[in-house]
């Protein structure tokens, strides 16, 4: 998506080789047009699918899953996290193990909202080490629905998380593919490398 790989150049903060700050349009302050587009897009290439569930995580993918479900006409879920707990009746419960966060956690959402009947399309800001996203995974594949696909945001193609998705069997669509990035410089995948 030309628009957010130019905004992405032009107001990401590159913290370090790996980490990358979009809090100007994307994960604090939100530029609400662009979400909305972002929910277009994805929708496009999610058409035809015969999506009936947008499903992410909290907090942050949050805008983009709801942008989704707007232009496909679906409810969205977001998964909740919390730290491990006993009284899981009810719910589909995976554990991420996140290494940036040097934290495991749960995520969960009821098995109120996810039948068999459902395809649902994963939906999140980044793709980075994938844990959470292989936790969401995991709960469609609990909940008896069919996964049609992953799309997020930005993928940091340099991170493992695009390889651990694929070899589940996933099908994954990012807007923005970022392939390597230092201040002042940020490269993109393009299709015909990738
Ligand atoms: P994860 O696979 O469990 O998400 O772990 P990972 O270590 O990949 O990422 C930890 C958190 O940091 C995730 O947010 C992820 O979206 C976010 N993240 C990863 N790389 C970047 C980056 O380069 N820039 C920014 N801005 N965020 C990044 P989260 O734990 O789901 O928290 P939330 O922010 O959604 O609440
Ligand atoms: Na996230
Ligand atoms: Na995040």
């Amino acid at each position: 998506m030309e628009k957010l790989e130019q905004r992405i150049r032009r107001e990401g903060l590159i913290l370090s080789d790996k980490v990358l700050k979009v809090d100007s349009f994307l994960n604090h302050q939100v530029d609400t047009r662009l979400a909305l587009e972002i929910g277009q897009e994805f929708a496009r290439i999610f058409a035809g699918r015969g999506i009936t569930k947008v499903l992410t995580i909290e907090a942050s993918g949050i805008q983009f899953a709801m942008a989704a479900g707007i232009a496909l006409d679906v409810p969205f879920i977001y998964a909740k996290k919390k730290k491990a707990v006993t009284l899981t009746e009810n719910l589909f419960t995976s554990e991420v193990v996140s290494f940036t966060r040097g934290e495991t956690y749960q995520v969960s959402i009821s098995q109120s909202y996810l039948t068999p009947q459902d395809r649902v399309l994963i939906v999140d800001d980044f793709l980075a080490t994938g844990a959470a996203l292989v936790g969401l995974v995991d709960i469609v594949k609990q909940s008896g629905a069919e996964l049609r696909g992953v799309g997020c945001v930005i993928e940091k193609s340099f991170q493992e998380g695009r390889g651990l998705l694929e070899a589940l069997g996933v099908e994954v669509h990012s807007l923005a593919r970022i392939a390597s990035m230092r201040p002042g410089e940020v490269t993109y995948v393009r299709e015909a490398e990738a």
